[in-house]
C-alpha cells in the first residue's frame, strides 16, 4: 500500500465522520480537517490547513478554541465541554466538543484531535424537558393548595352548620326527653335510640371533618395537631409512637404547617399500612431557619430504588418539602426499618398562586 493510498483511507475514514472532525499540531495548525468541519466553517480545505483557529473563525471562538487546545496540550488530558456557535442564519447553536492529544512513539504531545458534534436538538429537548417539569410542579403545587384550602373550606362547613344542627337537635331531644312520663314507654325508649343516633352523628362529623382538615392545626398550630394526631393513631392501632419536640412555642407559617403536618400523616399512615413495625419516632427539631422532621420506625423497610417506589404518598410529601423549598430523604433498606428525613426552610411564605400559562 503507498503512502498515497494510506492518506486516501485516512480522509475517508475522517470525511466519513458526520461531525465536524480535525487533527491540530502543537502550535494549534490545522493538520487536517473533514469534509463536515469545511461545510460549517463555509471554506476551501486550501484556505484552512496551515492555519490557527484565530486566523479563520471570529475572535471570541478562536479564543475558546485555542484556550481549550492549549490545555489539553499542556494536561495531556481529554476534555469534553458544549459550546454554542451561530450557524450561517445567526441563530446560535449547541456544540458538544471533545479534544484529545496525539502523542508520538516516544509519547511526547505532538498535537491534538478534536470532534464536535451538533447538540441543538438534545438542548432544545432538554431545556423544553426543564420547562415542562417546572410547570408541571407549579400545577401540582396549585392543586395541592388548592384541595387543602376546599378540605379546609368542607371541614369547618361541616363542623359548624352541620354540628349547630345535630346540637340542636340534640337540645330538642333532651326538651322534649324532660316532658315525657319518667317511667320507661315505647315513646321514651324511641326518644333514647333518637339521642344515640345524634350522638353517634356527632363523632362521626367530627372524624369526618378531622380527617378532611383537622381545626387543631389552624387554632393551635403545628404542634398540637402532631400530638392530636399521634395520639389518635395509637388509639386505633397498637403502634407505640413516640414524640420528641425540641420546641413548642413557635408558630409555623400556614404552608409550613400544612406541609408539615400532611408530611407526619402520610408517614405515619405508611408505617401503620406498610412496615408492620412496633413502634415509631417522630421528632422534629427546630433551628432558626429551619424544620426538620425526622420520622423513623422499626419495621420491615423497602427498597428505596426511585423505580420501585412509584406509588404517590411518598412522592407526594417530597414535592410538599420541595415546593417550600425543602428537601426529604428516604433512609431505608429491607428489613432495616425506614427513616424518613424532611428538612422544611422557615424563612420563605410562599403563597398559592395559579400556575402561569
Ligand atoms: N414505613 C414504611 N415501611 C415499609 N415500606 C414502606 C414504608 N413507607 C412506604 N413503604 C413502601 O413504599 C411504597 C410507596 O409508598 P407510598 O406512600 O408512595 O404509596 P402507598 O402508600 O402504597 O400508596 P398511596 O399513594 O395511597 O400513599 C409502599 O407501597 C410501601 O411498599
Ligand atoms: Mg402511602
Amino acid at each position: 500500500m503507498t503512502s498515497q493510498d494510506t492518506q486516501q483511507q485516512q480522509r475517508a475514514l475522517l470525511d466519513n465522520i458526520p461531525d465536524m472532525a480535525w487533527l491540530k499540531d502543537r502550535d494549534c495548525r490545522y493538520l487536517a480537517v473533514n469534509t463536515a468541519y469545511l461545510e460549517i466553517l463555509g471554506m476551501p480545505e486550501r484556505l484552512v490547513l496551515g492555519k490557527r483557529p484565530d486566523e479563520i473563525w471570529p475572535a471570541e471562538i478562536a479564543e475558546v478554541y485555542l484556550r481549550t487546545d492549549r490545555a489539553v496540550l499542556k494536561s495531556g488530558r481529554r476534555r469534553r465541554y458544549e459550546e454554542t456557535r451561530p450557524d450561517p442564519s445567526g441563530t446560535p447553536r449547541w456544540f458538544e466538543t471533545i479534544k484529545s492529544p496525539i502523542r508520538d512513539q516516544a509519547g511526547r504531545i505532538v498535537g491534538t484531535v478534536g470532534i464536535s458534534r451538533d447538540i441543538s436538538e438534545r438542548k432544545a429537548a432538554e431545556s423544553e424537558l426543564i420547562k415542562s417539569r417546572t410547570q408541571l410542579r407549579e400545577l401540582s403545587n396549585y392543586l395541592q393548595s388548592v384541595r387543602e384550602a376546599e378540605r379546609a373550606r368542607i371541614s369547618r362547613e361541616l363542623h359548624d352548620e352541620l354540628g349547630q344542627t345535630l346540637t340542636a337537635l340534640k337540645m330538642e331531644l333532651g326538651w322534649l326527653k324532660e316532658r315525657l312520663p319518667s317511667e320507661p314507654t315505647l315513646l321514651r325508649t324511641r326518644v333514647d335510640r333518637l339521642v344515640q343516633i345524634v350522638d353517634h352523628s356527632v363523632a362521626d362529623l367530627q372524624r369526618i371533618a378531622a380527617d378532611l382538615r383537622p381545626m387543631i392545626l389552624d387554632e393551635l398550630g403545628l404542634v398540637s395537631a402532631i400530638q392530636w394526631l399521634t395520639q389518635n393513631l395509637s388509639e386505633r392501632s397498637p403502634l407505640a409512637i413516640e414524640l420528641s419536640l425540641d420546641r413548642t412555642d413557635v408558630a409555623y407559617s400556614k404552608d409550613v404547617s400544612t406541609a408539615a403536618f400532611r408530611i407526619v400523616q402520610e408517614a405515619l399512615t405508611n408505617i401503620v399500612r406498610h412496615s408492620g413495625a412496633t413502634s415509631a419516632r417522630i421528632v422534629a427539631r427546630h433551628s432558626a431557619n429551619e424544620l426538620q422532621l425526622d420520622i423513623s420506625d422499626d419495621g420491615r423497610g423497602m427498597d428505596v430504588t426511585p423505580s420501585k417506589r412509584e406509588r404517590l404518598g411518598l412522592i407526594g410529601m417530597s414535592e410538599r418539602a420541595h415546593m417550600l423549598g425543602g428537601s426529604m430523604e428516604i433512609d431505608s433498606a429491607p428489613g432495616r426499618g425506614t427513616r424518613i428525613s424532611v428538612r422544611l426552610p422557615l424563612s420563605i411564605d410562599k403563597p398559592a398562586t395559579a400556575p402561569s400559562p
